[in-house]
Parts: C-alpha cells; structure tokens; sequence
C-alpha cells in the first residue's frame, strides 16, 4: 500500500516506521524536508516531499500534525488529492494553554469534535480517527503483559474504516469501532486520560483496553 503520512513529528515517524516495516511505501509530508533527512536516510521504503505530494502519493493517507494547525496541513495538503481517500486522523486537539494537574485543555467542545469539524471542512474525504489515545511510542506493535491493546476507531464510511482495522490488525491492536464521526467527541478526551499518568508520574507506556463479556 502507499501511504501518505502529513507531518514531520514523532507520531508521522512512528507510524512511518511500522509501515515500511510491515511492507508499505511511505511519503511523509513537511513544510521542511530538512527535518526529515535522517528519518528517510534510515528507512528503505520512506521519502519525504511537501504536504501535497504526500496526500498525492497515499491511498491511504495519515494526518499527524499539531491539532490547532491541522486544518492549515490539510489545506496545504489540497482537497483534491484527498478526494475518495481514507484520512487516518490521529491529531488532538490541544490547545496552547498549560495542563492543570496533568489534565490537558482542549479548544473543541464536548459537542464539536476536532475530527468532525476536518470531515466538514473536507467532506470529500473519508476520515477515521485512529491511534490518537496512545503514545507514538506504542503504536506500532506494542507488548503489553495484558494483551493486545484496543484501538478506538470512528468515522462515516464503512471502507475507510475496514481500511484502518486492517492497518490496525497489522500493528498489533485489535479495534473497537465506535460508529459514525460524533464518536471522536468521545475518543478524542481519550488522550486527555491517557496523558494523566505521563504528567502525574512520567509513566508514559500504557494503552486501554476493552474488555468484551466473551
Ligand atoms: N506525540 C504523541 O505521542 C501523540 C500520540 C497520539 C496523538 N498525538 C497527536 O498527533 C499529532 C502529532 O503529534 P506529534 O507529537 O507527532 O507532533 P506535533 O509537534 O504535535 O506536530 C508536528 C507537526 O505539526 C506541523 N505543523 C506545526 N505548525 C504548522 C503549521 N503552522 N502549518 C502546518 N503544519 C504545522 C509540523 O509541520 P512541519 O513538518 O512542516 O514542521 C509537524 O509536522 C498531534 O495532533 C498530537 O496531539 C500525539
């Protein structure tokens, strides 16, 4: 699979990662190639080019970039090269204000999630938010005395998201998917949760999981 990846950060390079590691081509997009020299430097099957080249090159196409910017990577990205296409969406949307007692503020609302105001925005594309309650760092294949962790994955389009728990069963997770894009106003302060501990304890490696009866 090709896989266009926007951003340039320690998510975008995670994700990367596993995916070359797992068989796919990816380009990742930057306002800054630069950044990325040493990353594609180390991993066969990864190039790096503008926002736009990488939603061009995916079929499937990752938005990792900084929660308030998001819309602008997207823009910059051009509608037109992710038309059709499924949009994992593993941003948050922070906002710039310090957490309180590890608890992080959000400029979206319990309301309004950032995903749904991106799917609005860009109605073209089928977005499916993923990987964005975990750390980059338990993303790919991550080992847990507990087992396979739980992904929670919505979005409106039924293919963009049998597309993501593919991509989900490759990296080791087994997805729960929580139904249409009002969802994310609920996985979205998954990340607040799952923050707490790394503020409060610096413990930064964990993941939920959901337990089923059977
Ligand atoms: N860090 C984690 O472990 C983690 C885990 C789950 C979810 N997330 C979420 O995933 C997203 C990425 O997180 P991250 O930690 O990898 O990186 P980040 O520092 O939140 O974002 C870096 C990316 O944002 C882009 N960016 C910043 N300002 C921009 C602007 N004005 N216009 C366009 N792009 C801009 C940068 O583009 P350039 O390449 O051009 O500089 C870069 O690619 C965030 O929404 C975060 O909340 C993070």
């Amino acid at each position: 699979m090709k896989v266009g990846i926007l951003g340039s950060g320690d998510v975008a390079k995670s994700l990367a990662a596993g995916f070359v590691k797992h068989g796919h081509e990816v380009a990742l997009g930057t306002r800054d190639t630069a950044k990325l020299k040493d990353f594609v430097a180390q991993h066969k099957g990864a190039q790096a080019g503008s926002f736009a080249d990488a939603a061009k090159f995916g079929e499937v196409v990752v938005l990792a970039v900084k929660g308030t910017v998001a819309l602008d990577a997207l823009s910059a990205a051009g509608a037109a090269n992710l038309t059709g296409k499924t949009v994992i969406d593993a941003t948050n949307p922070i906002a710039d204000a310090p957490p309180t007692n590890g608890v992080l503020k959000f400029f979206t609302s319990l309301d309004q999630s950032l995903m749904e105001r991106l799917q609005s925005a860009l109605p073209s594309a089928h977005f499916v938010k993923a990987f964005n309650s975990v750390g980059n760092a338990a993303m790919v294949n991550p080992q847990f005395k507990g087992g396979k962790p739980t992904m929670f994955i919505c979005g409106n389009n039924d293919a963009a998201k049998a597309k993501v728990r593919g991509i989900c069963d490759q990296f080791g997770w087994e997805t729960a998917d929580m139904g249409k894009a009002e969802a994310a106003r609920a996985i979205e302060p998954l990340c607040m949760l799952w923050c707490i501990p790394g503020f409060l304890s610096n413990d930064w490696f964990h993941a939920f999981k959901l337990l089923q009866k059977d």
